[in-house]
């Protein structure tokens, strides 16, 4: 189950000019499944209709407390009780102060105060505004009480000045606000390791030897389980991807540091997935300089085998591999589940070029100890992952 299916988001919007970037989370929050109520406050209203949230989210909004009588009306007491989540958005500081204050006399901080939804917050405002003691005090104060804060992000503002006050961009909003609903998911307080991306052997300081993995598959996994409860460390070889939000990420480079990495995080987690593509052989002896090309008209490097990761990973773990194939799918994959000592092994062909490396969906079949193969459909990477997810949960069941 995703972590917005059918879950209830409040989404108090006040006035500061980050207001109609609220009006794109609306929508993204709505796509991905939610049912958003947006709350602003009168000031928001002048920054961005009440009308834009409305026609993203498909829902009334709640711009005015006492306005029970017309079409639109919504009980904000019901609305504060429903939900799963609240997130204000952007908060300016005299909203901060007001949440910090239990002061309640607009939409959001009446509904903040009749609420036990946990409250994220991103605060938007002027750079020398966030910095302010007073400021600081009531985001503190609030600190305490257990509210999460995104950002303020640095960056240029819309005084001109360049400083922290930026509303974090839509992207990293939904990051944070997905592990808060998945928090007591499938694999929650589970402390999960996965690695992506493709790992690079020098041969020299200028050259590598690598593959095509895009890093999508890992990336999509860690998200996955992080939204479904898991503490996730992702240890990362080269890739083209931003961070995922709420996750502990490692970069490394070869495969050397990919496992020195792997087993560091192994200690104290209860789940390995090494969804990366993890070099099998690397240059026996890379060179300090850079190789000339001179009068030769071939060169021959030697490689030598790199230690399998997961097949020596500790056997308490649960142990989850992948098993990139050409062809007798099933055969090969059942063959690194015995041989790797592997709890389940996901297959996927890598002959196909509608799936596999660096495309956004996959096809895969998994191959666990117990139950028979599971042939799944084609579907986007995070769909796969969800499914690989859910598995997980089974199997530590
Ligand atoms: N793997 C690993 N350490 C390595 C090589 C691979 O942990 N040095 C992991 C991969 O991350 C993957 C699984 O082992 O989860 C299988 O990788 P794959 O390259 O498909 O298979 P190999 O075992 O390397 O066998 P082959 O290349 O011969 O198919």
């Amino acid at each position: 189950m995703r972590p917005f299916d059918g879950k209830r988001v409040l989404l108090g919007v006040s006035g500061s000019i980050a207001a109609y970037k609220a009006a794109d989370l609306a929508s993204k929050l709505t796509q991905a499944g939610a049912l958003v109520d947006v709350a602003m406050t009168d000031a928001a209203t002048k920054f961005v209709g009440p009308v834009t949230f409305r026609s993203v989210t498909c829902r009334p909004v709640l711009t005015d407390l006492f306005d029970l009588e017309s079409d639109g009306a919504i009980e904000h007491i019901a609305l504060a009780k429903a939900a799963d989540v609240m997130v204000v958005a952007p908060a300016t500081a005299n909203m901060l102060y007001k949440l910090a204050h239990g002061q309640a006399d607009d939409p959001i901080s009446v509904i903040a105060l009749a609420t036990h939804a946990p409250l994220l917050v991103a605060p938007a405002m002027d750079g020398g505004m966030w910095e302010h003691p007073a400021v600081q005090a009531n985001v503190e104060s609030l600190r305490t009480r257990g509210v999460a804060f995104a950002g303020p992000a640095a960056g240029r503002m819309a005084s001109g000045i360049t400083g922290i006050g930026r509303l974090v961009e839509t992207p990293e909003l939904m990051g944070r606000i997905a592990p808060i609903l998945g928090r007591s998911g499938a694999l929650a307080g589970i402390g999960v390791v996965v690695s992506a991306g493709g790992t690079e052997e020098p041969i020299d300081p200028v050259r590598v030897v690598t593959n095509r993995s895009s890093g999508k598959m890992g990336y999509a996994i860690a998200e996955a389980a992080r939204d479904s409860g898991a503490t996730v460390t992702l240890v990362a070889a080269p890739t083209a991807l931003p961070d995922p939000v709420g996750v502990t990420t490692v970069s490394v480079g070869t495969a050397a540091e990919m496992a020195e990495a792997v087993n560091e995080a192994c200690s104290t987690a209860r789940v390995l997935i090494m969804a990366a593509a993890v070099a099998d052989y690397r240059p026996r002896s890379p060179r300090g300089e850079k190789i000339k090309k001179g009068d030769a008209a071939s060169l021959t490097v030697e490689m030598e085998r790199t230690n399998d990761i997961i097949a020596s990973a500790p056997r308490s773990l649960l142990r989850v591999g992948f098993a990139a194939e050409s062809n007798d799918l099933l055969a090969n994959g059942l063959q690194k589940l015995e041989s790797k000592g592997l709890d389940m092994v996901v297959v996927n062909d890598i002959s196909r070029s509608d799936i596999g490396f660096g495309s956004d969906d996959n096809q895969v079949t998994l191959l666990a100890r117990a139950g028979s193969p599971e042939e799944l459909p084609l579907m986007s990477k995070q769909d796969v992952a969800w499914a690989i997810v859910d598995r997980i949960a089974a199997l530590l069941r």
